[in-house]
């Protein structure tokens, strides 16, 4: 199993008499409300996915980070992890005092001792991040909501946030890791999703497989874009596949609490870092990984890789190239190992798919497997009945 990265997994999840200190001390403070991409972040650094972060980003972290895709430190870290407040909050905020977590109800959730409270630059963040400043982007989009300031500083969490919804699959790095270790698994390789899984996931998955000695199935629990399958959907259509097509004692299925950047590349190198800490050794990228729209292109996010030497991720990608079902082949394939052209190929595009099952139409059984597209099938007829 790997290492976590940096060495050490950060836990900021107090538990018992420590929990119920904080909890005390959070009711007398003033709170930032987090948004549900924020409490997302905060689960992830509580639990230690985001090891060695320790809290929301300083300005010194976030500025190399945009620069160079390090952390102050020189450590690679390819996404800002912020939180945002707005100027009468920011105001407040001098003398570096400790600052109550809420949701925005005022539930409250942790404690930030505030080092650090910063201006910064909507769009600058956009287009280092996301290569691009239009709000049709949904990384753009949702900057363009936050607040003028962003608040560094380590975090202490007495609540987990989302700590009753699919409580079965919000499996630790530190639950992940004692799994792996029972099972004996050395070799892991990590699945980022945010998609049921259609058969060219699959296929990357199992051929991954082949050569590793498990796989942590780890789809995206936080925020995703509206059109994106919804989690509770999610699940079923991977737990119907599992049961049917995977052998058991070679799968974890786990659900990654953060949320969706669509920053490709970048979120790339951040997926893979963030599977490290739960123990994984291995990582698939494969086409356009964590894409959206035409923002980048599809080897972009295998492309990056080369920007670090060898061994300073501490995790080997995996990377693949477009998978299909070949009709002349009968099988799956990708454009390495099948020698026919695009008629024989089945492929759809999210939108085509999403049209198709909005339509009521039939995905195909060579794109999904059938007791999948009949989960998705159900899901949507009772979406267009209930709206
Ligand atoms: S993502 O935003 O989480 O990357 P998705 O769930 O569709 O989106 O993809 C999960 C992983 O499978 C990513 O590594 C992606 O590059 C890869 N992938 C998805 N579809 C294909 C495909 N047809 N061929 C090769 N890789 C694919």
């Amino acid at each position: 199993m790997n290492e976590p990265y940096g060495g050490r997994l950060v836990n900021r999840l107090a538990s018992g008499e420590a929990a119920a200190k904080l909890e005390a001390e959070a009711r007398g403070l003033r709170a930032a409300r987090l948004n549900p991409f924020e409490l997302s972040d905060l689960e992830m650094l509580a639990i230690g996915a985001f090891s060695p972060l320790e809290g929301f980003m300083t300005r010194a972290d976030y500025t190399t980070v945009l620069r160079d895709l390090r952390l102050a430190s020189g450590l690679p870290w390819t996404l800002p992890i912020t939180l945002a407040v707005t100027s009468d909050v920011a105001k407040t905020l001098d003398g570096g005092p400790r600052l109550a977590l809420a949701d925005a109800v005022g539930q409250r959730y942790g404690i930030i001792q505030v080092q650090d409270v910063y201006r910064y630059d909507r769009e600058a963040e956009a287009r280092n991040v996301f290569r691009t400043t239009e709000t049709k982007h949904p990384g753009v989009a949702y900057l363009a909501t936050r607040g003028e300031f962003y608040v560094g500083g380590p975090v202490e969490v007495f609540r987990r946030p989302n700590d009753d919804a699919f409580r079965a699959w919000r499996l630790t790095p530190e639950d992940t890791r004692r799994i792996f270790a029972e099972r004996g698994w050395q070799r892991i390789v990590g699945f980022q999703t945010r998609n049921p899984v259609h058969r060219a996931h699959e296929y990357i998955q199992k051929t991954a497989l082949e050569i590793v000695d498990g796989l942590l199935l780890h789809p995206i629990s936080g925020e995703t874009k509206s059109d994106d399958v919804s989690l509770e959907v999610r699940l079923r259509c991977y737990q119907v596949l599992l049961e049917h097509y995977y052998p058991r004692d070679r799968v974890l299925l786990s659900l990654n609490p953060a949320s969706m950047r669509y920053a490709g590349p970048r979120e790339a190198i951040f997926h893979a870092l963030v599977r490290k800490n739960f123990g994984c050794t291995h990582f698939i990228v494969g086409r356009d990984h964590a894409g959206v729209g035409k923002y980048y292109g599809p080897w972009d996010a295998q492309k990056i890789f080369d920007e670090f030497k060898p061994g300073e991720l501490g995790i080997t990608p995996f990377f693949f190239d477009n998978a299909f079902y070949c009709r002349r082949c009968n099988g799956m394939a990708t454009p390495k190992t099948c020698a026919h052209d695009d008629s024989a190929r089945v492929v759809l595009s999210g939108t085509q798919v999403r049209a198709m099952l909005q339509n009521g139409g039939q995905l195909p059984p060579e794109f999904t497997r059938p007791e999948v597209a009949r989960v998705l099938h159900e899901a949507y007829r009772t979406l267009a009945t209930t709206t």
